[in-house]
């Protein structure tokens, strides 16, 4: 079963490509960073403060750890509908907030949580999550900022993909419809912040580039549908 790893810096439509492409080959289809983003609103929601200049790493793995060890988390693969739920409840919406984008690096950036979300993010991909029916028995794609490289390093397809820095804000402006500047500059902060702990402004070896800067989603998408095609 193929194993489909894409991984790049935010604003560059790696969600929307890579679940395209997943419908495209009905492979399931798995979006860590919607992963880190509930762990983030989990963690808000128990009202841990992750404002403060050095959060209380000790409280975010606990509450973390709980989320997986008591099955808060519900993550739906099926590309057609992907889903994300916290006891039940669907936040999908909510996990996109600029509260939480603008949290979750506090939360992505703890060692002990990046272990605990690596491996249940290498359980999907094995097709080892027993909710999840869709990824039994089928392959996945996979999107993150270090799935290329540390979750699915053996993937049979590796992608970074990437774009100009002007290119993927106008991208997010334009998502949220005439967001503000404030909200450009927190896409770049992110990517700084997280370009600290993942490795994914550059490619690893192995690992293909492709830059849609001047690309449409269809173009970017019979790309990386070219690329998936030359591993079947
Ligand atoms: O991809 P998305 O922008 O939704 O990711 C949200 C956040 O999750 C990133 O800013 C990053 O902090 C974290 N993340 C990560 N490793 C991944 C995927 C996402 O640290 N594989």
């Amino acid at each position: 079963m193929i194993t489909v790893a894409i991984d790049g810096p935010a604003g560059v439509g790696k969600s929307s490509t890579s679940r395209a492409l997943a419908r495209h080959f009905d492979l399931a289809y798995l979006d860590t960073g919607a992963m880190y983003r509930a762990c983030a609103l989990w963690c808000l929601q128990q009202g841990l403060d992750l404002d403060v200049d050095m959060p209380d790493e000790r409280a975010i793995v606990e509450s973390v750890g709980s989320l997986f060890t008591e099955d808060h988390l519900d993550m739906g693969l099926d590309p057609a509908a992907p889903s994300v739920s916290l006891d039940g409840r669907d936040v999908s919406q909510e996990i996109r907030s600029s509260r939480v984008s603008n949290h979750v690096s506090a939360v992505s950036s703890i060692p002990s949580v990046r272990r605990i979300l690596i491996a249940a993010q290498r359980a999907y991909i094995a097709g080892q999550n027993e909710e999840d029916s869709f990824s039994q028995g089928r392959g996945i794609v996979a999107e993150g900022r270090d799935i290329t490289t540390v979750v699915a390093p053996e993937a049979q397809v590796r992608v970074l993909l990437t774009a100009r820095e002007d290119v993927r804000q106008a991208r997010r402006a334009a998502q949220s419809k005439g967001a503000s500047p404030t909200g450009a500059e927190n896409l770049a902060a992110r990517d700084a912040k997280d370009s600290k702990v993942t490795s994914f402004l550059q490619a690893a070896d192995g690992v293909t580039t492709v830059d849609n800067s001047d690309l449409t989603f269809e173009q970017t998408l019979d790309v990386l549908v070219g690329l998936v095609q030359e591993a079947l």
